[in-house]
């Protein structure tokens, strides 16, 4: 959020080394930064895991996720020498105590080779089972007590419903302070996710009517078109609701409906994200069926190719009552909102990989125009999105040229159109981290009240199997209760045309 700085010595550990999320955005994300000149000058990574592999072996295996996953399209280079330098690997049992004397002496040597004390970092990109043990073997490391150059990273999920959030928030909080731990929702480093903050507080002209008096209702939509790729054993632990809702979904709303922060520091930030967090109303049991719908998507096409369905997939109980598709109704109860739903959908397999934010506001009224002129009325819209790529359209009533007064819906369009250089959210969270600045993370109030808001709604759905799954089709837009969930207020969703 504040402008970067290279950041100071740093020695990263990855828990999960030969991992995925490693693979596919750590790495890349580590190297770009390396490419832009925003690594410290004295870095070390090491990954960390059980697999057998040497340094080289190790390097290799990442350089094959950079080029494939890396936001620049690249060939091994000079500058991968000169990066891949800095990467180790260390093969270790992290379930064995005896294992962690071997982070300490890495440590030890790190510091000699670099005539300076480095932040070390400790990133957890493990099975959420492990994670407690992982952080509590590491918290009693004696280096894990200096607060201010160790920091814990913890990917999500954090924690699987509000209790073992809060028992994981408990533990990591008995070996470290708050201000050591990042917990990291990936969503909040995105370009365009950050834009939401300029665009509502550095511009007079949307701050004044960002309210209830203006607004009819907000919707957002995260759709992806993907299955589960191959991670059916943690979905069928997870779901839609738990994977997107609990924490991108919300941290979204956060943004879209927090008051405007006096200043840019952390603690100001996520007190006024956590208020909303706070004024969500809560859904009793009881209405759950009123306020929120999931879908689970079956076999079939997808742009021409067949695919299948969710309990065919890998790892996944053939017959799962997972949810792959959830939308709910949020109502925010205070000032600024009260009254005005907010729409929000998730799903797999959908028809577009399309993250949209659309903010509907109320009709003006046309009394004074012909009443032809009204024919083609529709109410100002402001959709911004997140994804495919960052794009911010405004639209409004403008008059068609000729001697009748015709009005037409027009839109003007921002898309700055610079992908390569987008840094992508996991950059712009890992620089985060090694310059010790946590506004993007969250704090343990926030996920826990996140938690909160969505546990009624979990635990009906886990105690009243869903009647008929699957109840979408791939290339859909979800499951028809989705359509009805909203056209029961006198809408319909809103589908952004496909970017060129
Ligand atoms: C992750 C979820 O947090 O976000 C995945 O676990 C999902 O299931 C992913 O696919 C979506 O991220 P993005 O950045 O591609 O929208």
């Amino acid at each position: 959020m504040a402008n970067h700085k290279r950041p100071p010595a740093s020695l990263i550990f990855i828990f999960g080394g030969s991992g995925d999320l490693n693979y596919r955005k750590l790495s890349p994300a580590l190297y770009n930064l390396f490419i832009d000149q925003w690594m410290p000058d004295k870095f070390g990574i090491v990954g960390i895991g059980r697999s057998p592999y040497n340094d080289e072996d190790y390097r290799v295996r990442l350089f094959n996720g950079i080029k494939q996953f890396s936001r620049r399209k690249m060939e091994e280079n000079e500058q991968w020498g000169a990066f891949s330098q800095h990467v180790t690997y260390l093969q270790m049992d992290a379930e064995k105590d005896n294992d962690y004397s071997k982070i300490a002496d890495i440590v030890k040597a790190k510091e000699a080779e670099m005539g300076e004390h480095p932040n070390v970092i400790f990133y957890l990109s493990v099975a959420p089972q492990l994670m407690p043990d992982i952080a509590k073997k590491l918290g009693a490391l004696k280096i894990c007590s200096d607060t201010s150059t160790t920091r814990i990273v913890i990917e999500k999920p954090f924690g699987h419903d509000l209790k073992s959030a809060h028992e994981l928030n408990q533990l990591l909080m008995s070996d470290f302070k708050e201000e050591q731990i990042y917990r990291i929702d990936h969503y909040l480093g995105k370009e365009s996710v950050q834009n939401i903050l300029s665009l509502r507080f550095a511009n007079a002209l949307f701050e004044p009517i960002w309210n209830r008096n203006y607004i009819e209702h907000v919707q957002i939509t995260v759709a992806e078109t993907v299955g589960v790729e191959g991670r059916g054993g943690y979905y069928e632990s997870s779901g839609a609701l738990r994977d997107m809702v609990q924490n991108h979904i919300l941290q979204l709303m956060c943004m879209i409906a927090m008051e405007a922060p006096v200043n840019f520091e952390a603690n100001e930030i996520r007190n006024k994200k956590v208020d909303v967090l706070n004024a969500i109303r809560r859904i009793s049991k009881e209405d759950v069926n009123q306020y929120a719908v999931r879908g689970q998507y079956g076999e079939g096409w997808m742009k021409g190719e067949k695919v299948p369905g969710y309990k065919q997939e890998k790892s996944v109980n053939p017959s799962s009552s997972v949810e792959t598709f959830a939308a709910v109704k949020f109502y925010i109860d205070n000032w600024r909102w009260q009254d005005v739903p907010f729409y929000v959908r998730t799903g797999k397999r959908m028809n577009q990989k399309a993250s949209n934010i659309t903010i509907q506001f109320k009709k003006a009224p046309s009394y004074a125009f012909p009443p032809e002129a009204a024919e083609t009325w529709k109410a100002n819209r402001l959709t911004i999105s997140i994804q495919p790529e960052m794009e911010v359209r405004l639209r409004f009533q403008a008059k068609r040229a000729g001697q009748s007064m015709t009005l037409n819906p027009v839109e003007m369009i921002f898309n700055p159109k610079d992908n390569e250089h987008e840094p992508e959210a996991y950059e712009t969270l890992l620089l985060d981290v090694m310059e010790g600045n946590p506004t993007l993370f969250m704090r343990a109030d926030q996920v826990e009240a996140a938690w909160k808001i969505v546990m009624p709604i979990l635990e009906t759905w886990e105690s009243r199997p869903p009647a008929s799954f699957p109840n979408y089709s791939p290339d859909s837009w979800g499951p028809e209760d989705a359509d009805a969930l909203i056209a029961r207020d006198g809408l319909n969703w809103i589908t952004m045309p496909p970017t060129q």
